[in-house]
């Protein structure tokens, strides 16, 4: 009987230390997660023209689905809504990408066409996006024309 009891007291033991580490080892796989995402991030900004990085194949995803309406699926404005006046910008127009700092892309993007002093047409997108999906948007732009 008495040898009964140290046996349960030793497998709650065990139960309860199993269900410890297996705490720990959830946790430390989640920390781990979050740390890799934030050194691909920094990897692809530091070597973005190496190999097609995750902010680009995200930034291309973003782009054709919400940009490519109007900018064309290769950005050079010509997309299913034709007869737009005046024409969605040219991203593979090389001279017209050049005069256009990233902050001018991000501040047309954020708060559309108007605060740069264009038309309304490109309406504010600074609700839609994170961040980092605008930085991707911005860094998938920038490629359209290879600038
Ligand atoms: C409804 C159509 C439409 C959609 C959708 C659209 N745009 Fe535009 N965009 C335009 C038009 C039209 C212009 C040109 C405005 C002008 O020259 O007055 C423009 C201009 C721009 C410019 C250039 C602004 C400048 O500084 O000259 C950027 C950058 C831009 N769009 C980014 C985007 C991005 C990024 C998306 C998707 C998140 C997007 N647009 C979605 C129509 C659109």
């Amino acid at each position: 009987m008495q040898k009964n009891i140290k046996i349960r007291k030793f497998t709650g033991i065990v139960a309860l230390s199993l269900l410890v580490i297996a705490g720990c080892g959830k946790k430390t796989g989640q920390s781990g997660k979050a740390d890799s995402k934030k050194t691909v991030l920094a990897a692809d900004s530091a070597a973005s023209k190496v190999k097609v990085p995750f902010a680009l194949k995200e930034g291309k995803r973003l782009f054709s689905h919400y940009c490519a309406v109007c900018h064309g699926e290769t950005g050079d404005g010509s997309g299913q809504y034709y007869g737009l006046t005046p024409v969605p910008a040219n991203f593979t127009d090389k001279a017209f990408m050049k005069t256009l700092s990233n902050e001018r892309l991000f501040k047309a993007i954020i708060e559309g066409s108007a605060s740069v002093g264009k038309s309304n047409m490109c309406p504010p997108w600074g609700k839609s996006f994170h961040n980092e999906e605008l930085e991707f948007i911005v860094k998938y732009i920038r490629t359209l024309s290879s600038q």
